[in-house]
């Protein structure tokens, strides 16, 4: 969502800052805009759609200044023209902002009583005209800005810079996140990491209600009350060079070819290849007396959590609670005591996952996150994390960070049953070791790559398609379903294959597609008669099944794909493969933006 990045520099700042966006395209966004200080007067230069637009109105009427913001923004509020672009602005002040401002209605009201004459459909626009209203009133900019802050309800991070202060930027975060970079040549300041890669490296995250003041060198960090504070300045892993696509045509392409890697990385924090036991770090508390686990998250976070809740039951007998954080939040669900909460997230920092957290937190819940960003907000307000190594996940639609979450999911599990006594130790030694040989597995399915292509030429031409599969396969189905609907656009549903009888088989004719996940095991031979109802109405069964589900399924599949025979435990991981593969290739045929598809953002920091 929206991205943030503000430069006090010495050197021309408008490249560095158009750079810096591109760096932050992957959030998703629908306008883009840079903003200047030179000679004392603010100069700004916005476009909508893709940065291209934005350069080409920069290299048609070039900004000068060595200090200045940019902005990528998802619209919120306000349609995504030239007009409602970042940064806003008024002669005295300009900036840029991510999230919400929630009390915007009462304040624009506020300064419109006040003659304040507003230009654009924008929450953010309040902000601009409060800061430059406290200017007029005679304060300094680093009083205007706070005393504008106080006033504020919502989620904001935000970028300023002021006419007649060309060393000057102020920064401010709640809600949503924003880091501080140190710098050689300057000071910075970025929604990300990312954003600031090749700039510098040392960076400090600013906490809940944090502000800062920063000049070419120097960087002061204020509390939400105006109390000075120092933030630690932490030495970020990301470089520059983990952002490029190298050989491949997408990200998202890249990103499932990376799986057998970041599987493997994700594993051997957890998997011991001496012992071929699972160990994962100490829990502060009791893993064996959990009376409850809740588990959240957001899209395919969420179903990664689903996936989790059959191992947890089945491998150790854990009871277990499943929702989505945007009902969650709000349905004042009672939680045990001594109860865990359990939050996957990429990002970290998706909005409606954070407030579900502060809730459970607030219901006396001991908080254990799966997380890829280690600074992220909710790794910060963790009790416990198990992080995914994914790397950076550039790609919109999530393949590598969904798959590392599974992978951490499974450990857990395994760890919970083996605490437990629920698990045999046979039993968890022939778990971890199915676990350790999922890289090799995947690497094996990618090389069906090109069968894969061949299948989404058919599914391409689909307007609806169908994804069924049961037990642990089930989230997958839903999985499937999502990937095919955000990248490619074709309307897609996942369905627990048991049900079709109760409403969906009323949707199939030879039109639509079936793509079934089947792998065998005690669920199989029912699958499979599921399939041979949707076969007999005449529906395209496209099978992904191991040889022996194959050869039960005889000749109802259109297209098969063959997995490697595993124990069913792992099945969730590796089908997940080719699901994504024939999401990527069908969109690549549709011609759609695989990675950054239409009106979605990658980290999603409103509500
Ligand atoms: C789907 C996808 C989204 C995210 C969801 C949660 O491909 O990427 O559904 O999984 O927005 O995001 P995080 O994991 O950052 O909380």
């Amino acid at each position: 969502m929206c991205g943030i990045i503000g430069i006090v520099g010495n050197e021309a700042v408008a490249p560095l800052l158009l750079d810096g966006l591109k760096r932050l395209e992957y959030r998703g966004y629908d306008s883009a805009g840079i903003a200047t200080v030179f000679d004392g007067q603010l100069e700004r230069r916005r476009a909508e759609g893709k940065l291209r637009n934005l350069e080409a109105v920069v290299a048609d009427q070039p900004l000068s200044g060595t200090i200045g913001i940019g902005h990528t923004r998802w619209a919120t509020h306000g349609r995504p023209t030239v007009n409602n672009a970042h940064p806003h602005a008024t002669a005295k002040v300009s900036l840029v902002h991510n999230g919400i401002v929630e009390n915007y209605k009462e304040l624009k009201a506020e300064l419109a009583g006040k003659g304040v004459v507003f230009e654009t459909e924008t929450d953010t626009e309040v902000v601009v005209q409060m800061i430059s209203a406290y200017l007029d009133e005679g304060l300094a900019p680093k009083e205007a800005a706070f005393e504008t802050l106080q006033r504020l309800e919502g989620a904001f991070a935000l970028a300023i810079v002021f006419a007649g202060h060309g060393n000057l930027m102020i920064g401010a975060r709640k809600g949503s996140p924003l880091a501080v970079g140190y710098g050689e040549e300057g000071m910075y300041l970025g929604s990300d990491a990312l954003a600031l890669a090749p700039l510098t490296n040392r960076l400090s995250y600013l906490e809940e209600g944090d502000w800062v003041v920063l000049s070419r060198d120097s960087v002061e960090i204020y509390e939400e009350n105006g109390e000075a504070v120092e933030r630690a300045v932490v030495q970020s892993a990301v470089s520059g060079a983990m952002i490029g696509k190298g050989q491949y045509r997408h990200f998202m392409q890249k990103e499932i070819f990376e799986q057998p890697a970041v599987i493997g990385d994700t594993l051997h924090t957890f998997y011991n290849p001496e012992t071929g036991r699972i160990t994962l770090p100490e829990f502060p508390f009791d893993l064996t007396s959990i009376p409850r686990i809740t588990v959240i998250g957001c899209g395919s976070a969420s179903l990664a959590g689903w996936t989790a809740k059959y191992w947890l039951e089945q491998e150790a007998a854990q009871l277990v609670e499943i929702d989505i954080a945007s009902e969650f939040r709000y349905r004042e669900a009672p939680m045990p005591e001594g109860g865990v909460s359990l939050f996957i997230s990429q990002s970290g920092e998706t909005s409606d996952t954070l407030a579900a957290l502060h809730y459970a937190k607030s219901r006396g819940q001991k908080i254990v996150s799966v997380v890829n960003v280690p600074e992220s907000a909710i790794a910060r307000e963790s009790d416990m994390v198990l992080p995914t190594l994914a790397g950076p996940e550039i790609g919109v639609a999530s393949t590598k960070a969904f798959i590392t979450q599974l992978t951490v999911l499974a450990c857990l599990s395994l760890a919970i049953g083996r605490a437990k006594g629920v698990l045999t130790e046979e039993r968890e030694a022939e778990l971890s070791r199915a676990l350790s040989e999922v890289p090799a597995r995947v690497s094996e399915i990618l090389n069906h790559d090109q069968a894969i292509r061949s299948i989404a030429v058919d599914v391409a031409e689909a307007r609806d398609v169908l994804y069924l599969a049961r037990g642990n396969m089930y989230p997958i189905a839903l999985e499937g379903a999502l990937k095919l609907k955000e990248i490619s656009y074709i309307h897609a549903e996942g369905y627990a294959a048991g049900e079709m009888k109760h409403g969906p088989i009323a949707l199939i004719d030879e039109n639509v597609p079936i793509i079934a996940c089947a792998p065998s095991g005690p669920l199989l031979e029912k699958t499979i008669s599921n399939l041979q109802e949707a076969h007999a109405r005449g529906g395209q069964v496209i099978l992904i099944s191991d040889a022996e589900g194959l050869a039960k399924a005889g000749d109802i599949a259109r297209h098969a794909i063959e997995i490697p025979a595993i124990d069913p435990f792992v099945a969730p991981i590796l089908y997940t493969i080719p699901i994504q593969l024939l999401a990527y290739h069908t969109a690549v045929l549709k011609g759609t933006d695989v990675d950054q598809p239409r009106n979605l953002a990658k980290s999603v920091t409103v509500e």
